[in-house]
This record gives C-alpha cells, structure tokens and sequence, in this order.
C-alpha cells in the first residue's frame, strides 16, 4: 500500500493560517535542551516525524522528555557529559538534519553508537560529515560514505579550523557540536552564507561562540543552560502557500507568524523577481532571536527569470516550488549552481523534471539544475518519489492545472508538514488522500 492524493482543479486560496513549527528549529532545540543543564521548554515544536525521530534518540540516550501537547515540549538536560549509550542503533528515518546534528553530537562522547536511517537516507552523502569529524580526532565508519554510521566513543576531540567544500548548514552544524566537546577552538568557515540557527541557539543557551560574516567558532569544555524556545512556522511549509496562492487568479492569503531569519528566505527574493506580489510584517522577535513575521500574498502573474546562484543556499529547499513557479510563468527560467539539490531526500532535479514533463511542461535538466519553459500544467499523474517536499509543491499548483492531477508516493508528508491536506483544504485546494494497492 501506498499513499497518493488526488487534486481538481479550484478557485482562489484565501484566508489566513498558521504553518507548524519549523523543522530545523526543532530539531536543534530538542538536542540542544538534552545536554544543556536544566529544563528547557519547547513551544511551536513540529511533531512531524523527523522531529519524532530526534526526540525519540534523545530519550534512547537517557534524556527525559515530556510532550503535553503536540507542539509542547519539555526537555530535562542531562549537561555536555551526561547523556547515556543508548541500547541500540538509533533510526533517523528520512532525516538528514537528525542524523548529521547527532553524529556531530555523539562524536565526543565516552560510548559507541550507530545512526541509520530510511532507504533514502541511507543513500545520502555521509563523508563529507565524517571527514571533519574525523579530523578532530572523532573515530566515524561508514558504509561506502553512507549510513550507517557507526560512532567509536571515548575520542578525544581537538579543535579544527575548517573550510566547508560544500555550503551545508547541517555539517557546519555538526562540527560546532563536536566542538562542544573538543579541546581548544572549533572554527568553521563556509563558502556562502547558510542557516545559522544553530549559531543562534548555541548562544541562547549560553555556548562561547564567535560570528563573523561567514564562519563560526566555538570553544569547547563548557556548559550550556536550558532556555525557552518558541518556534516560529516554517518559512519551508509556507512555501508552498505562497506559490499556490501566487498562481491562483483570485488569492489573496495570510500565512501568520512564519520564521523570516534571513538565511532562509532567499525564495521571496526569487518570487519577487518573478513578479509576485509578497508583503512581510515583521513581528517582535521571541526569545532566542529568530525573526518572526506575517506574509500577505495576492495573486500575480509570473515570468520566468535567471534564478541569480547566490541565492540557492538561501532557498535551498524551495527548489521544488521555484521549478514548479517557473513551469507557470511568462517566458523561460534557469535554474544553475543547485547541484546539492541531486543530495536530497531525493534527487529534485530529476524528480521535479520528470513531474513537469508528465505534465506537459518543456523543461531541460542540467547537472546543476534547469531550463524550463514557462506554460500550463496538463493534466496528470506525478511520481514525488517519497519526496515530501516534492509532493507538496505539486500539490500547490494543483487549482492551476488542465484538469485532475494524481500525486504518487506522498506518505513522507508527514516528515516534515503533518497537517498539510487538512491547511491546503481550508485554504480551498481541492485535494484529497487515497491509499492505493499498486505499487507507486
Ligand atoms: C538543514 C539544512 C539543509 C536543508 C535541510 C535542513 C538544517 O541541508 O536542506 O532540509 O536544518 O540544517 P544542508 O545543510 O545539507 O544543505
């Protein structure tokens, strides 16, 4: 059995709504209040199931957590030296955040553990983690450069000072938590700009971190103190209202107190540039320092553009909405330098692409990225490849397409946005979910 929606086409998105918590915030204060001193309260948690998968290793290394509620969570911390082996491998699922935050987490401990996870991620890039990590000291098998990850404790790190080859905030994350642990400083140095809530967060909870414009440093051999964290929603969730409200004629959409750090917001330069029509009302910061606002989006015609390369790193989970944006704009988009879209949960150049040519779209792959000819969407049927984020944005522009659109292999929606059938419907998508026999 596997699940797929079904879509019609529909009239305007409107109203107002909340998107659950973000993910990569949730992820970090989970790990973060674990080995921090004291209790450390999480409001907006997403309990999607990467989150689930986090919370559930932090548990299975003898941390207490308590959930009241789906997006409350209380965090005991055990302190930098007092987390537990665990009594046996821990499961990341489909999360890469979850499996590279922990690896750089458990590098530095006194016991040995193993990290796997989904058969997607088993599939993903794990050396270029390994290799940092091995650098200050940390004992990391692989296999062939994959999960899992078998972690050799009772290390003794060494600070490193290292320049990131590839722009990730998850290895650039994973090294500043090893550095927690290692003697002397962690500096990492990255060559563009990515998230930086793990800078952010490391500092709400007290860490010795120093920022400059693109590196991080991080002193070892401290403690860190419980904080509270609310979590805005997720810029990544909203996304996928703002395409879908943007190409609807008609909508006008309020999506209230979404994340708006930053270095994850490149997607509304992007749309901007095609022409849409976005306001932001910045809201006062919560604790901890994240930028929170509203995003007002009205319908507007789009054209295609050059999408500029330095914005990649700050939309770089928005490539399937900006691909879907582009195969209903005026004119020709390109997409170039989005190579790490290959590393995803899937291969998002190759999925997205072949979803847009089932439906009817002209749309060229490149090795790191597209050329994609503005137009319609036919009606159709569209693989997503267990991609949640690929579903979604599918499912975005679902009121626009030539008629019924079917969207396979959809059940890791639930990784990252739980609730989104019941949000879009509200909204007025017409979509629906429906368990099919067949192997998709
Ligand atoms: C994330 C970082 C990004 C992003 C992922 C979440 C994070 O990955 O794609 O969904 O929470 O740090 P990379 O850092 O590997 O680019």
């Amino acid at each position: 059995m596997s699940a797929h929606w079904t879509s019609e086409p529909a009239g305007p998105i409107s109203g107002r709504l909340r998107v659950p918590g973000d993910k990569s915030i949730s992820h970090r204060a989970l790990l973060l209040g674990a080995i921090a001193r004291g209790r450390t309260e999480i409001d907006g948690f997403l309990p999607g199931q990467d989150c689930l998968a986090t919370l559930a290793a932090v548990r299975a290394l003898g941390v207490r957590v308590e959930q009241p509620s789906g997006d409350r969570v209380l965090v005991d911390g055990v302190g930098l030296q007092g987390l537990q082996p665990p009594a046996g491998p821990l499961d990341m699922g489909n999360s890469g955040t979850a499996i590279r935050l922990l690896a750089g987490l458990l590098a530095g401990q006194r016991f040995d553990s193993v990290l796997t996870g989904d058969e997607s991620l088993r599939r993903r890039p794990m050396e270029r983690l390994a290799e940092p990590l091995r650098l200050m000291g940390a004992v990391i098998d692989t296999r062939a450069g994959c999960a899992p990850l078998t972690i050799h404790g009772g290390r003794r790190l060494h600070g490193i000072d290292y320049r990131l080859p590839v722009a990730s905030a998850q290895v650039k994350s994973a090294i500043l938590l090893a550095g927690l642990y290692a003697s002397g400083e962690t500096r990492v140095r990255e060559p563009a700009v990515t998230r930086d809530h793990t800078e952010r967060m490391l500092l709400q909870f007290g860490a010795p971190l120093a920022r400059s414009d693109r590196s991080a440093g991080i002193r070892g051999g401290g403690e860190l103190s419980a904080a509270e964290v609310q979590v805005p929603g997720d810029f990544s969730s909203a996304a996928f209202f703002l395409l879908a409200a943007t190409v609807t004629p008609g909508s006008d959409l309020l999506i209230e107190r979404v994340g708006l750090n930053p270095t994850r917001t490149g997607l509304l330069e992007i749309l901007r540039r095609m022409g849409a029509d976005i306001e932001t009302e910045t809201l006062p910061a919560p604790p901890g320092g994240e930028p929170v606002g509203n995003l007002r989006v009205r319908h507007a015609r789009l054209r295609g553009i050059d999408v500029p390369a330095a914005l990649v790193p700050l939309a770089i989970d928005e490539f399937p909405v900006v691909f879907v944006a582009a195969a209903l704009a005026d004119g020709v988009t390109t997409i170039r330098g989005a190579e790490e879209l290959r590393h995803k949960e899937s291969d998002r150049i190759a999925v997205v692409l072949r979803g847009l040519r089932a439906l009817g779209v002209a749309a060229e792959e490149r090795p790191d990225g597209a050329v994609i000819r503005g137009g319609r969407l036919a009606a159709g049927r569209v693989d997503s490849a267990g991609d949640h984020r690929v579903a979604m944005a599918f499912a975005a522009a679902s009121a626009v397409a030539g008629g019924p659109l079917e969207i396979a292999d959809t059940a890791n929606v639930a990784t990252s946005f739980p609730n989104f059938l019941d949000l879009a419907s509200a909204a007025g998508l017409r979509l629906a979910a429906a368990a099919s026999a067949v192997d998709d």
